[in-house]
Order: structure tokens, then sequence, then C-alpha cells
């Protein structure tokens, strides 16, 4: 069975790789030459753990190719999965421009029958959108079906959440549909849930958003917490015990971002609002989270008032530790806004670097350790956990700052170990720590 897979991104290449890794044979399509060329010679062009490993072993072994000639990929596939962006219109709607492009380069080569299978992540009804175009379009008088696989892995964790998923969902719409992917995933030994095409498509929206809507829910109550004197982190532990609620997505925070949570509520408020309903909680997830981005500015604006002139430390770029991915981080719109105060930022992030600098052109200072981004800070924000900063030893602070003043955006460290040392420290739901007492002039 010849499988190709259209798009080499977090998706697209990590499901690549991971069928080729249990023997199947797999064609990456992917329009961008520089990708293909850098997977060709066994690199990966995003940085998830164990994606490079698994890339270059399956390519070395045969199982595993690259290539920008559609035409002959497509051609003879018994299978093409579809994992190319579905990113957010203005109005929050879903982009699918990049989906209908392939669906045109499929029709115009494929020559043998073939399964189509959508992995991006798709309004629903996009699926059968999808079918009607391509059985409109193929040159061939061929057997064209489209069934619909929603991707739920993760970025940091990606590998380890395709090798080892939760469960697989199949929305098809035929018996011979459901058999070609059961084969397809038969390897992986996960729990396979069928529906039809609609559903499944629903499926990947509500298990999304349900998520954010857990972030904008902990945060939320993070924000009361604040004002009655309660601790979140206590108060998020002790909500875990309770198997129906669980631990997962209870950090309080500067909220999601990333490339799914805030395109896929918009998307699923859009397309509701469209069928004629207003769909509250999700709109109020939107709503609590674009708030709560700007809430350690907010507490540095009204400790000091204007921040112009201040060095100030940026710990962590990227949306989420473990992923060079910047999309809709925190920190973006936050660099922005310290950077129209008139604040001098040294920023690090242990990858975020390079695609910071290649995404936007601002006067920042780039460094390779948190010590050198400390080092004479009048004040650190933290928007990222990264280990690299979670591990950090408060001295530091006291030690290389000229006014430890920390707004940590992350909840990294434990708020009695603060309370030991000689710093200004204002978390997220949590008390602040005023222990140096100092009085920034500027
Ligand atoms: N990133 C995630 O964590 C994640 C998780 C689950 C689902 N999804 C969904 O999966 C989809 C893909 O997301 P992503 O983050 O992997 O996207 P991405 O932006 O990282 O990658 C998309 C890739 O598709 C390529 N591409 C564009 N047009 C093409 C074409 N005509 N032929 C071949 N390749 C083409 C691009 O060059 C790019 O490499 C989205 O719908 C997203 O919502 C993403």
């Amino acid at each position: 069975m010849k499988i190709v897979v259209a798009g080499t991104g977090y998706v697209g290449l990590v499901t690549g790789a991971c069928l080729s890794e249990i023997g199947h044979k797999v064609t990456c399509v992917d329009i961008d030459e520089n990708k293909v060329t850098m997977m060709k010679k066994g690199i990966s062009p995003i940085y998830e753990p164990g994606l490079d490993e698994l890339l270059k072993r399956n390519y070395e072994e045969g199982r595993l190719d690259f290539t920008t000639d559609y035409k002959n990929a497509y051609k003879d596939a018994n299978i093409v999965f579809i994992g190319v962006g579905t990113p957010e219109r203005e109005d929050g709607s879903a982009n699918l421009d990049y989906v209908f492009k392939v669906c045109e380069q499929i029709a115009e080569s494929v020559e043998n029958n073939c399964l189509v299978v959508v992995k991006s992540t798709v309004p629903i009804g996009t699926n059968d959108r999808v079918e009607e175009f391509l059985k409109e379009h193929v040159k061939a008088s061929i057997h064209i079906e489209v069934a619909s696989n929603p991707e739920f892995l993760a970025q940091g964790t990606a590998v380890k959440d395709t090798l080892h998923a939760s469960r697989i969902v199949i929305g098809v719409e035929s018996k011979e549909a459901e058999e070609k992917l059961r084969y397809v995933y038969e390897g992986f030994n996960q729990p396979i849930v069928v529906t039809n095409r609609r559903s499944a498509e629903m499926i990947k929206y509500a298990s999304n958003d349900f998520l954010a809507l857990k972030i904008s829910f902990i945060n939320e109550i993070a924000n009361v917490c604040e004002i009655v004197g309660a601790n979140i982190e206590d108060v998020a532990r002790g909500m875990s015990y309770d198997k129906r609620i669980g631990d997962k997505f209870l950090k309080a925070g500067l909220g999601y971002g990333g490339s799914c949570f805030p395109k896929d509520t918009k998307a699923l408020h859009w397309l509701a609002n469209d069928s004629g309903y207003e769909i509250k909680t999700i709109k109020a997830t939107i709503e609590v989270n674009e708030n709560q981005k700007y809430k350690m500015f907010r507490k540095a604006k009204q400790r000091f008032g204007s921040l112009k002139g201040m060095k100030v430390a940026v710990l962590g770029l990227t949306f989420k530790p473990e992923t060079d991915d910047l999309r809709e981080a925190p920190s973006i719109p936050n660099i922005k806004r310290l950077l129209d105060e008139g604040a001098e930022i040294v920023a690090f992030d242990p990858v975020g670097e390079e695609n910071f600098k290649k995404k936007f052109n601002l006067p920042i200072e780039y460094v390779k350790s948190p010590k050198e981004a400390l080092k004479n800070a009048d004040v650190a924000f933290i928007f990222t956990e990264w280990k690299e900063i979670k591990n950090l030893d408060l001295q530091c602070y006291e030690r290389l700052m000229k006014t430890p003043i920390i707004f940590d955006g992350r909840n990294c460290y434990d708020i009695n170990l603060v309370k030991d040392h000689n710093i200004d420290y204002y978390s997220v739901g949590r008390k602040e720590v005023l222990n140096c007492n100092l009085c920034y002039n500027n």
C-alpha cells in the first residue's frame, strides 16, 4: 500500500515518520523545497523531541521519503493523508485554501483508486465538500473516497502522542474506508473510534475547545483567588484528586497559545454562529484568554506606572516548552507592548530564538542563557516554563539583577521558596511576595 502525506508540518511529518516506523512505506509531499532538502539529509525542519531520530532511521532504511513532486507522489497513491495548515481568517473562520489546493493537486495527478484522509482540523461538513470536489475534478475514471481522521497530538510530545495515542478517530461513510484505515493503524494497537465524517470533525473541535475552556476556567479561578486570598496551586491540587476533573490543564498562567487552541475556539464559535447558534462557553473562553495574556504586563504597569528605559529580561518566547513554535505565543504581544513602553529587552529561549528573529524584526538583544538575560536587569518577565528557567536557582535573580523583581506568567517557582529570597515576585493566582521592597525610580 502506498501512503502519501501532504504537508510536513507538526502533524504531517510526525504522522509520516510514525507510520513508516510501524512498517508502512510513506512519501511526504511539501511545497517548501528547503524543508524537503533538509529532510532528505535526515534533519527535521521542526523541533520535536524524538523526531530527528525517527526521521533519519526510516529515511535511511527506505520506508520514508520526501518530495516536492506531488504529481508523481499522488499518481499511484492508495491513501493520501492531508495534513496542511488551516489557519484562521480575519473573521475567525477556518481558511481552507491549503486543503483545497492539495485537493486540486490530487485531482490532477491521481490515476488509481484512492482514499483521501483529512487529518487537518476542518469545520464540520468540509470532508463532504472535499469529496464532492474530488469526484468532480478527478481526470481518470477511478473510485475516490474521503475519510476524516483528526489529529490529537500535542506539540512537544508529538511523537509519543502518535505512537501511544489515547485514541484514533476515524470518520467514514463506507465499510471499505473503515477497513483501509484500520489496516493502516493496526500496528499502533490503539483504541479506534469509528463515527461518520461530521461527528469525527466535531470530535476534534469539541476536544480542543474543551481543553481551552478548562484553561480559561482555571485562569478565572486564579484571578478570583488573588482577590480573596486563596492559592490557585493548592486549589487546583485539591480539585485534581476528583477523577471527574483530573489533574491536566489546571495550570493557571497567561492562557493558551499555539497553532490550535486559539484558531479552533474561534472557528467553532464562527461555525456555530453561522449556523444560528451562539456558543457562549467558547465565546467566554476566547475573551478570558485574550485578557489573561496581559496579566503580568498589567501588574508591572500597576507597580511602575511607566516601564520606559527599564531593562527587561524576557525568559521564554515559544508558546509552550519543548517546541520552537511561536504561533500565538503570549510573549509576542507582550514584547510589543514592552517595546512600545520604551523598555529595553534582553531575551532568552532555548530553541525559539531563531524563529523569533526570522518572524519579527524587533530591537531585542538575544542571549544564550537565562543568567545572561538577568544581568543588570530591572525586571524579569517569564512567558514560557522551560526547564532551563524553572530549574534556575532563585539566587541568580538576587545576584544578577539590578533589582530582583519577577513577573512570572507561568508560576515557575514554589511560592514558599521565593519567600526565603530577597525578591519581589508576582505570579498568577497567588499572593505577591514583596521581600526586597525596592522602589524603582525612572
Ligand atoms: N500543530 C499541532 O499541534 C496540531 C495538532 C493537531 C491538529 N493540527 C492540525 O493539523 C493541521 C496542520 O497543522 P500543522 O501545525 O502541522 O501545520 P504547519 O503549518 O506546521 O505545516 C503545514 C505544512 O503544509 C505545507 N503545505 C502547504 N501547502 C501544501 C501543499 N499544497 N502540498 C504539500 N504541502 C503543503 C507547508 O509548507 C507546511 O510545511 C492544521 O489543520 C492543524 O489545526 C495541528
